[in-house]
């Protein structure tokens, strides 16, 4: 077995600008950085704090930044990091609870208020059948497949460079959210419900496309092509051309217009 350290941030509110401590692990062929740190809770220091629950790379609990880079610490392995020196740090741009967990709270708050999820209007039997199947032709899913893929690990909004220079930006994983319930066919939601929401100052076109969150992402989702897609969206919505637009019979749109009352509003900062 090779001998390999990992220095790991700790940080708790006893020790306000938290530390890199050293811990030296053997290691073996295969072994991932989450289970690194487990040895380090179960051999060396029990008060170690990290996310961790399926460790098969589905839930994204796990991510944190390793040598430089956001990663989930389950899928990747240490030998192949090709150093002898591991550096293993919370996700940039939250607060931070303790040592590796970082506050999500903010993060979900901002995927609730896009309303991820199927917005019909037109069907009223549906509410009284709402176990029903909303049909749609396989072509259509290929519109929003890449962006479902998503896993909610927070790598995207930790690698953003505008989250890092204005927290109030929505961040890539909320508009990505945003994108695909908008690109999915059998959403009627968007005219009334997400367009005020993506297009607020702190929405989509606060994005300076510098690219970061695809390269962060673990799933491959593309957060990056998710906001200039929805660009273009809003682009169209203003000029009543898009699909959605013809489908439901609206046409050019008043900008000036309030707000339904019922819009969503941008959620309250963590503290
Ligand atoms: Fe679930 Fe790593 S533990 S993604």
């Amino acid at each position: 077995m090779k001998e390999i350290t990992f220095k790991v941030f700790r940080y708790s509110s006893n020790n306000d600008r938290g530390n890199l401590v050293e811990y030296k692990i053997p290691v073996r062929k295969g072994m991932t950085v989450l289970e690194g740190l487990f040895y380090i809770k179960e051999n060396i220091d029990g008060s170690l704090a990290f996310r961790v629950s399926c460790r098969m790379g589905v839930c994204g609990s796990c991510a944190m930044k390793i040598n430089g880079k956001h990663m989930l610490a389950c899928q990747t392995q240490i030998l192949k990091l090709n150093s002898d020196v591991i550096t293993v740090e919370p996700m940039n741009n939250y607060m931070i609870i303790k040592d590796l967990v970082p506050d999500l709270r903010r993060f979900f708050d901002n995927h609730r208020t896009v309303k991820p999820y199927i917005i019909r209007y037109s069907d009223p039997e549906e509410f009284e059948n709402p176990t029903g199947e909303y049909l749609q032709p396989p072509t259509d899913v290929e519109d929003y497949l890449q962006f479902s893929y998503c896993i909610k690990c927070g790598a995207c909004v930790a690698a953003c460079p505008v989250v890092s220079g204005n927290e109030d930006f929505w961040g890539p994983q909320a508009l990505t959210a945003a994108y695909r319930y908008i690109a999915d066919s059998r959403d009627e939601g968007y005219l009334l419900e997400r367009s005020h929401i993506s297009s607020l100052v702190e929405g989509t076109f606060r994005c300076h496309f510098a690219g970061a969150c695809s390269d962060a992402c673990p799933k491959g989702v593309d957060p990056a092509m998710a906001i200039q897609l929805l660009k273009r969206e809003l682009a169209l919505y203003s000029l009543g051309l898009t699909k959605k637009h013809k489908k439901a019979g609206f046409h050019r749109i008043d900008w000036d217009v309030e707000p339904p009352e019922d819009a969503p509003k941008p959620p309250p900062k963590s503290v």
